[in-house]
């Protein structure tokens, strides 16, 4: 079956180590399966909207009516109001169902991810959903360490939400976590001795995200 890649960035700045990583993720990985197929969605240039009450209207119906088949939630769509917030879910689900693999370039954010990135989460999650089966690939920056051992491991609330989030949500444990950490070290005067640090992790993150995209 032709592999087929959704890539998803959510980094606020063009200038972004979470872009250049997924874009090399999504290079190579397009070099591998010439025949693949490949879609793009930039959260943050073109943001997913905040769900709305005829959204919660439509989960709430999906959860009373016990549906756990995506293709099934439009018949329970019912009222104008649940038609506009489905115009919105709609795409996005088929899209995210259609990937095999689900690319997320993504910033750390105040210790979590970005508004962009849970946006786009709150449209497409409904209860009792399944993506078993489908990759997830993570390309994260942050601008600190959150490393285990290191003194703020435990605020790692990006990667740690993302991973319980795939898992208690999508039913996903097949997920690729690729950091690169201490950016801040390049704008930060106070980390310039985290500038070695930084580049060593840079270069990791660049290897590993090759090796997985193959
Ligand atoms: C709004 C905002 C909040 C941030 N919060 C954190 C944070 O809590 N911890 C951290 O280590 N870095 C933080 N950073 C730094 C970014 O994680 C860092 O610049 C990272 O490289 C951004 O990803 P990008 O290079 O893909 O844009 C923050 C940056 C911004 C703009």
């Amino acid at each position: 079956m032709t592999s087929r890649l959704l890539h998803l960035d959510a980094s606020a700045r063009r200038s972004s180590f979470s872009r250049n990583l997924s874009a090399r993720f999504a290079d190579v990985w397009k070099a591998a399966r010439p025949e693949g197929e490949y879609r793009y969605r930039d959260l943050a240039a073109d943001p997913v909207p905040h769900i709305t009450e005829a959204w919660t209207e439509i989960c709430d119906a999906v959860l009373g009516a016990g549906i756990t088949d995506t293709e099934s939630y439009s018949s329970v769509v019912t009222t104008p109001a649940q038609h506009v917030a489905w115009a919105v879910v709609e795409p996005l689900l088929t899209e995210l169902v259609w990937a095999d693999t689900v690319l997320i370039g993504t910033p750390m954010y105040n210790f979590s991810v970005p508004a962009s990135l849970k946006s786009w989460l709150d449209q497409v999650t409904f209860p009792r959903m399944s993506l078993r089966g489908t990759r997830f690939v993570v390309a994260g920056a942050r601008g600190g360490t959150y490393l285990p051992g290191s003194p703020r491991a435990s605020f790692d609330h990006e990667g740690n939400y993302l991973r319980d989030f795939l898992a208690g949500h999508f039913d996903v444990d097949d997920v690729v976590f690729v950091h690169v950490e201490l950016t801040n070290a390049l704008v930060d005067p106070r980390l310039a001795d985290r500038l070695g640090a930084h580049e060593a992790a840079l270069a990791a993150a660049r290897q590993r995200i090759e090796e997985v995209a193959k």
